[in-house]
């Protein structure tokens, strides 16, 4: 058991934790957001960031710090905390970064995590290798060689109680991600960053990081927290905890500000394209947008870097919230709903409904059907798996509704779309009580015929009929040609 994350609450794969902090005195709840501090520009004051966004950890660069004379004189002498002035957990990275953009390092994992230690970090990082998505394979595997060895060597350094990242990577080849993680997981070392997925996230490439961090998760165990590394943009945040993310880190905010990018969990806005702030924070309340253009680049930088700092924690406050009502799918649907790129990552999330689903809590607060893709939500998956295991009697009369031939039958039960069959005793029981639209698309009956066509695979000695109200030829087509359908009402067309 890993003793540094406690969990309090979970919603598919995304869950509301406790990181013990033990170098910091103090615990971090997760999801949680770290801003980027670049040691030598200060968008905006690290005792603000924690006074008045309520930051509880941020990241900076460790790399940085060691090559610049002042900076690592200082951070040596009054250490991290104080030359920030900062007191909850700060995390350091290595220079990774550094070595995928210039190719080289002039620094080992040992003296990295030696260094790191020394000024006081509280999460260190390794010097892992961040392979650019759609490697070949062989450059992918070397690379996560080099990546695990620094993990080795990172275990051989006396790091005291601070934490240890040990990075998963492995490019797109989603069985070396699988892999790393489970190497990883078998390391002494503590938070586990799923890393190289920013150039995937610049080019929208949502699937994909929602497939990797797929991959990732299935190689972890649950009680394993997990950066997404470089992820810092609102608008994919609530996809990210639901696939399982627990830590993000956002320089967005900042280098967005820097080319007046504006930042909502819609999407990115460009400032000379807002006539009106679409924003309830308190720079958007405060000014317009044509008052802050008229200000100085660096007035102008910070303002835009508040209010993308304050969208930025609203919505992990929102996510949390969400996981603490149950509904944190629907709250990815939404967010879906604003960019086709989303779209994709949402419907690769469902692609893995079964692993989501062996994560999802039995009962939550409500089941909202909000588009064709809810027909897919893990909830769905989770019914029709349990069909399997209900007792059947000899004929069997599933039904939307009252139906008069129904005392010629063993038994009656609800059909109810999206689900399925369902025995009487379970149909007021979460899911099958999912607020549903009086319009509803094909989708929903094509899963219930798929829920029908599951009971009578795995019954096939009970006779079914169907007595459906109305439902697409496309939904028919899936029921098995075994079932007796009863229309209850005939299409009129
Ligand atoms: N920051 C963003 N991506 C990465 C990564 O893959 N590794 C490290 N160390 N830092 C990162
Ligand atoms: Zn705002």
């Amino acid at each position: 058991m890993r003793e540094c994350f406690e969990l309090r609450d979970g919603d598919a794969l995304g869950r509301i934790g406790e990181l013990t902090v033990p170098r910091a005195g103090r615990t971090v709840e997760t999801p949680a957001l770290l801003p980027v501090i670049n040691p030598n520009i200060r968008t905006v004051s690290p005792a603000r960031l924690e006074a008045e966004f309520g930051a509880e950890m941020l990241i900076t660069n460790a790399y940085i710090i060691r090559g610049t004379d002042d900076l690592r004189e200082r951070a040596l002498a009054e250490g991290l905390h104080d030359m920030l002035d900062f007191s909850g957990a700060i995390v350091t990275d290595s220079g990774s970064f550094q070595l995928a953009e210039y190719g080289d390092i002039d620094v080992t994992t040992e003296e990295i995590l030696e260094f790191q230690h020394a000024i006081g970090s509280d999460v260190a990082t390794p010097v892992d290798v961040p392979t650019p998505p759609d490697a070949t394979r062989e450059t992918a595997e070397a690379d996560l060689e080099t990546t695990e060895q620094a993990l080795a060597d990172a275990e051989t350094v006396e790091t005291g109680e601070m934490l240890v990242n040990a990075p998963i990577q492995g490019s797109t080849n989603l069985d070396l991600r699988e892999a790393a993680a489970r190497h990883a997981d078998a390391t002494d070392l503590d938070v586990f960053p799923v890393g190289a997925v920013v150039p995937l996230m610049n080019d929208y490439r949502y699937a994909d990081v929602v497939d990797i961090v797929a991959a990732a998760k299935r190689g972890l165990g649950a009680d394993a927290p997990v950066h997404l590394f470089g992820a810092g943009h609102p608008m994919m945040f609530a996809l990210a905890v639901a696939m399982g993310c627990d830590l993000f880190d956002s320089a967005a905010y900042a280098i967005y500000a820097r080319d007046d990018r504006y930042l909502t969990v819609h999407g990115t806005k460009h400032l000379a394209d807002l006539e009106y702030f679409p924003c309830e924070c308190p720079i958007c309340t405060e000014w317009t947008p044509a008052g802050i253009r008229a200000e100085s680049d660096a007035e102008r930088e910070r303002l835009l870097a508040e209010h993308n700092l304050h969208v930025s924690f609203g919505e992990m406050r929102r996510i949390k919230q969400a996981i603490r009502a149950g509904n944190l799918l629907e709250l990815v649907e939404t967010r879906a709903r604003n960019h086709p790129a989303m779209l994709d990552g949402y419907r690769a999330l469902l692609d893995h409904a079964d692993q989501l689903e062996r994560a999802d809590p039995a009962s939550k607060g409500s089941f909202f059907y909000c588009s064709a893709e809810s027909a897919r939500r893990p909830e769905v998956r989770r019914h029709q798996d349990r069909l399997d295991r209900l007792e059947t009697p000899d004929s069997l009369l599933l039904t939307e509704g009252a139906s008069p031939s129904a005392d010629q039958f063993d038994a009656t039960w609800r059909v109810l779309p999206p689900f399925g069959p369902a025995p009487r005793a379970l149909s007021e029981t979460y899911p099958l009580t999912a607020e549903l639209p009086d319009r509803l698309d094909d989708a929903a009956y094509e899963a219930a015929a798929r829920g029908v066509a599951r009971l009578v695979e795995t019954h096939p000695e009970t006779d079914v009929t169907l007595s459906h109200d109305d439902w697409p030829a496309s939904a028919l087509a899936l029921v098995p040609p075994g079932v007796t359908l009863d229309a209850l009402h005939e299409r009129a067309d």
